[in-house]
């Protein structure tokens, strides 16, 4: 995560935990060593101890079960308060105020990109499996605040999935309907029975983009997806799968949502791009990778 995306180590704790940082805040992501491979947890930023308090008291309102995390739990996560709860699919949701800075201690990727798009849009997007499709969007955009961007399908018919955002960015959460939840398939018919289908981060610019593209090609990182452009974002992007074996998809460039003119629309087809990949990326490429990832070079066999 850290050699081939950029991003930096920032903390390890005595459970085997580590700190995946980012930018200015302490850590964005944590890896947890507890075998599942998949998302342990959402967290979702509210301002403050009011705002946690709302969302506590409402969501025990409609009869969720809220459980406030303790000292211990919040010093565990690097924030100041949270509650616990479980969303319709049962996937561990967090929600948290006053995550701990690293003044001082800004972000110093391993490797020389331009760094990540994230701060009030925070760490990119999710996009997550769900057992009840309606339910799930109802939870998150009733109980929890968002707002819906793109919508696909209709009750009861065709693929249901919805694009949903929480600040400018054009979606920090995705939900698709899970067809078969068993075998977890979806829209990326590889994708593996995960609840976490993949995740985004966005990086600085396009030079970010290509160079951890080659990157990926040169170290034989499975792609999932070619390069391309997404129609309902424009987040031009690739994706590979990580090693846990969800995906992640690596963007530059991605579109804003504002709230005062936007109009709810289903998803656009991508413009270009994207195709499917897996093996075959890997195998019908060779490249001659230049470590300092100046000079891109590559051929066909
Ligand atoms: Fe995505």
């Amino acid at each position: 995560m850290t050699l081939i995306l950029g991003m930096q180590v920032s903390d390890r704790d005595e459970l085997g935990n580590v700190f995946l940082k980012m930018d200015e805040r302490h850590h964005r992501f944590v890896l947890h060593p507890q075998g599942n491979n998949d998302i342990a947890y959402a967290g979702w930023e509210v301002k403050n101890e009011d705002e946690l308090m709302a969302i506590a008291s409402q969501l025990k309102a409609e009869g969720i079960e809220v459980e406030r995390g303790t000292a211990a739990n919040a010093q565990g996560r690097r924030v100041m308060g949270l509650i616990k709860l479980k969303d319709p699919s049962g996937i561990p949701t967090e929600v948290y105020y006053g995550p701990m800075l690293n003044y001082g201690n800004n972000f110093k990727s391993p490797r020389e990109i331009s760094g990540f798009v994230t701060g009030e849009m925070g760490i990119g997007h999710i996009v997550i499996s769900a057992d009840n499709f309606e339910k799930s969007l109802q939870f998150y955009k009733d109980l929890l605040g968002f707002r819906v961007t793109n919508l696909s399908g209709t009750p009861g018919e065709g693929f249901r999935m919805a694009f949903m955002h929480c600040n400018p960015r054009h979606h920090s959460l995705g939900i698709q309907m899970a067809r078969v939840p068993s075998q977890g398939s979806g829209p990326y018919g590889l994708m593996p029975a995960r609840r976490l289908q993949h995740v985004m981060i966005q990086a600085g610019n396009i030079d970010d983009v290509g160079s951890t593209n080659y990157l990926c090609l040169e170290k034989g990182v499975p792609f999932a997806k070619t390069f391309g452009r997404h129609g309902n974002d424009h987040m031009l992007s690739f994706y590979i799968w990580t090693p846990a074996g969800f995906g992640l998809e690596y963007g530059c460039g991605g579109r804003q949502v504002d709230d005062s003119t936007w109009i709810v629309t289903p998803p656009e087809n991508d413009p270009w791009g994207h195709l499917q990949a897996s093996p075959p990326v890997n195998s019908t490429y060779k490249l001659n990778y230049e470590s300092k990832e100046k000079q891109f070079v590559s051929r066909r066999t």
